[in-house]
């Protein structure tokens, strides 16, 4: 099976390249059928004109899964490259209606938590689901700005959006173990329905979807209050479902709890194709230098064979990967000084 690869800016051809290397030695040793197209898009291809975005969507829409690095080169910022990256992501996730942006948030086995009460593997796994069709991110190609003086984005709330991404998390909470504390399956509505109406319909259509599973608890949270909670209780948390924006900031939030943004992995769902890649961006600051964290981008890889069906081969990256962390194997995120390919290597060694 073809898989399309996004090869992106900055880091991402170094972490991509530890990626490809397992699908690789999966597909030698193991006989995994999946054969990574890789694609250089990103936002130094896009600034000199190679691809569009129309182009992109098209070769998009062949494949069935997509793995993606992360676009965005600081840079290129006022050539307009970083912006049309930006349009590239947004495009990909609002054209192909990939709506439900799942982002787990996973204490990973031989991994320190900043949290020093949940220092141990498994105490905090929870999962939060990113509404990624609408919300306040959906005024990316409206917002408006006038004379100067205003701007104006709008936050789009729809009920068909609201009531697939609640089932989409109600059906995700069934599949899980529960909670780290009691093992308690829950789903907790993140919103701020008591300043803005839109929220308020968010939560009366995620209580209305709610109803249809009596087997899983209904929460509600304010987000702020939410941000407080990933922090104090993080091993109460099952799943959580919320609109773009909040989804975006609380996962960052929720990443430094399990170590940091290189340990942050995501796909974006459709009810019939897959997107998946790191939380993080490019990392400019450490581009080039072989010392990024490929675990986001690897794990996301992991996600994505385990949703195209192949769960057997996640299972042996997800193993070696925990393997060579125990064992030692540290970047320099990790308090470390192993480069992105030794860390890579210690991985295939491990398969
Ligand atoms: P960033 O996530 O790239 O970096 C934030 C900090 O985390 C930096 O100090 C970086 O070195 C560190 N970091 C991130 N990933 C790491 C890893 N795997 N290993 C070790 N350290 C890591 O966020 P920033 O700087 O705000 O964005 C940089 C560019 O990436 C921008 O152009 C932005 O638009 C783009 N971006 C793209 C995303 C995507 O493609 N989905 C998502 C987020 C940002
Ligand atoms: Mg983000």
């Amino acid at each position: 099976m073809d898989v399309m690869v996004l090869n992106g800016d900055g880091i991402g051809p170094e972490i991509m390249n530890a990626a490809i290397k397992i699908i690789n030695k999966l597909h030698e040793n193991f006989g995994l059928n999946i054969n990574p197209v890789e694609y250089d898009i990103g936002a130094v291809t896009l600034d000199n004109g190679k691809w569009d975005l129309d182009h992109i969507l098209d070769e998009a829409r062949k494949y069935k899964a997509i793995l993606k690095a992360p676009m965005g080169d600081p840079k290129l910022r006022n050539t307009g490259g970083t912006e049309k990256a930006l349009d590239v992501i947004l495009s990909l996730r609002f054209n192909l209606d990939l709506y439900a942006n799942v982002r787990p948030v996973r204490l990973l086995p031989g991994v320190e938590s900043p949290l020093k009460s949940y220092n141990n593997p498994d105490s905090i796994n929870y999962t939060i689901i990113r509404e990624n069709s609408e919300g306040l991110y959906s005024s990316h190609f409206g917002g408006l700005v006038l004379r100067d003086e205003l701007a104006i984005d709008n936050q789009t709330i729809t009920r068909k959006g609201t009531e697939r991404i609640s089932r989409f998390a109600f059906e995700l909470a069934k599949k899980t173990k529960g909670s780290p504390k009691d093992g308690k399956k829950s789903v907790v509505c993140v919103d701020k329905s008591n300043v803005l109406r839109s929220f308020a319909f968010f939560r009366k259509i995620f209580s209305e979807v709610s109803s249809r599973y009596d087997e899983i608890v209904a929460k509600y949270m304010y987000a702020d209050a939410m941000a407080q909670h990933m922090i104090i209780r993080p091993d109460e948390l099952n799943v959580i479902v919320t609109e773009n924006m909040f989804g975006d900031v609380l996962s960052d939030l929720g990443a430094a709890t399990v170590g940091g943004l290189g340990f942050a992995y995501s796909g974006n769902i459709s009810d019939n194709m897959g997107m998946f890649e790191p939380v993080h961006g490019s990392a400019p600051d450490i581009a080039g230098r072989n010392i990024a964290n490929p675990t986001a981008m690897i794990m996301s890889t992991s996600m994505m064979l385990d949703w195209l069906g192949f769960g057997k081969f996640s299972k042996i990256i997800e193993d070696s990967l925990f393997n060579a962390i125990r064992s030692g194997v540290r970047t320099p995120d990790m308090g470390g000084n192993a480069t992105t390919s030794y860390f890579t290597e210690s991985i295939l060694k491990n398969m």
